[in-house]
């Protein structure tokens, strides 16, 4: 039949609302994505742990190959975390003819390169709009709304995590250990949540924003990476007291040209004439909390939400924002992408993929 198969490899928090979407809303997802998409297999870790009731016992299993080689399934979509196992699911699925679909950054970050090639080997597409802050939809924006622009510099806030922690450390008045454990509690935190706190996400992310705008394959070395861990409740309060919002911001700045060394950050105009002239253009790439003045428009982001402020050299500067962790704004950007290989946008989606390796943007990274 027509109907799009689907295996979900993970169903903890985000595969959990993935499941539960593609039941409740069938119909709806149906209609968007002109066919019906239907969950064949849901492959977890221990099969006797409870799962949303609206998922057949009999379509879960531990065995992820059975998985990934039904003749029925057609996207097998990536949500165990981590980058070993994951890796494989992904090389996998992508050798057997299955369209991906991940929200896994971390691997993306480590392993982007080689993912895309076997896509483009396989010519199958790899989608990962939950990979990058959650449920904003800011993968699509950068590689597709904003394809005229030549991106400039982005500031973000991409750990939902950091920036939950920060603002019940801020309004609450939480501990930083009892934040991050409600943290935790909601889904918000990876599984390993140093991850989270030392800033590893956020440069994770920050790198997959990095390929897309910039071209350029920024090793884990090149990101200058500072977490929230080291600021206590005493930092808040008298960044407060001074007018401050501390907030963990990743941030790309271009602007500068290998040659010269240094090379100036501009502020949001790009690169100057002197620069655009000779050597190589740069962006320096980093993520550290930093102090915003409460009216600053990142310093308004609250709880789990993320931000994404984007500076193109044709539409100027634009602002995403919203849910950027947790179990139903991610299951929100997953199934999207379900719901565009349904469609048969998987070209588009496709497209957005072979952003990844694009040559000839000719940036390199700034050593930090
Ligand atoms: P999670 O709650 O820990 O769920 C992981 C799932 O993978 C569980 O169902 C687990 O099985 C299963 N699993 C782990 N190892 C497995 C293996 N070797 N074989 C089979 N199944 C295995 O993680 P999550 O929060 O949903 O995150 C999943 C991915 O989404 C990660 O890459 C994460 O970075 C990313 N992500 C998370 C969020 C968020 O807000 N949580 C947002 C965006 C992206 P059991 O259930 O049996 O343990
Ligand atoms: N742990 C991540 C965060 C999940 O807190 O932002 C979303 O990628």
């Amino acid at each position: 039949s027509d109907t799009l198969g689907i295996a979900l490899i993970g169903c903890g928090t985000v595969g959990g609302g993935v499941a539960h979407v593609l039941i409740a809303h069938a119909d709806r997802i149906a209609q968007r994505a002109g066919r019906a998409l239907a969950l064949r297999r849901v492959v977890v870790r221990d099969p006797h742990k409870p799962r949303d009731p609206l998922i057949p016992l009999d379509i879960i299993s531990t065995d992820i190959q059975a998985a990934i080689h039904d003749p029925n399934v057609h996207v097998v979509v990536e949500l165990i975390g981590g980058t070993s196992t994951a890796k494989q699911v992904v090389l996998d699925a992508l050798a057997a003819g299955k369209h991906v679909v991940t929200a896994n950054k971390a691997l993306l970050a480590d392993a982007g390169a080689e993912v895309f090639e076997a896509a483009r080997r396989a010519e199958r597409s790899v989608c990962f709009e939950a990979a990058v802050a959650g449920g904003v939809p800011v993968i699509r924006a950068l590689g597709e709304s904003l394809a005229a622009n030549q991106v400039t510099a982005i500031q973000a806030i991409l750990n939902g995590t950091s920036n939950f922690i920060l603002t019940a450390m801020a309004e609450r008045g939480l501990s930083y250990a009892a934040a991050l454990a409600e943290a935790q509690k909601l889904g918000y935190a990876e599984a390993d949540p140093t991850l989270d706190v030392d800033g590893s996400d956020a440069a994770h992310k920050l790198a997959i924003l990095a390929q897309i705008s910039f071209g350029v394959a920024a090793k884990p070395h090149e990101i200058a990476r500072q977490g929230i861990d080291t600021i206590d409740a005493l930092d808040i309060r008298f960044a407060n007291e001074l007018g401050y919002t501390i907030k963990l911001l990743a941030e790309a700045w271009t602007g500068g040209h290998s040659h010269s060394g240094t090379g100036a950050k501009l502020s949001r105009g790009g690169a100057s004439p002197a620069a655009q002239l000779t050597g190589t253009p740069t962006v320096a790439l980093h993520v550290a909390p930093v102090l915003l003045r409460h009216t600053d428009l990142l310093a308004q982001v609250r709880g789990a939400y993320n931000a994404v402020l984007v500076y193109g050299d044709v539409v100027g500067e634009t602002l995403y924002q919203g849910p950027g962790a947790g179990q139903m704004p991610t299951a929100s950007s997953v199934v999207a992408d379900l719901i565009d290989l349904g469609v048969g946008r998987a070209q588009r989606t496709f497209a957005a993929a072979r952003l990844w390796s694009r040559e000839g943007r000719g940036f390199t990274v700034e050593p930090p």
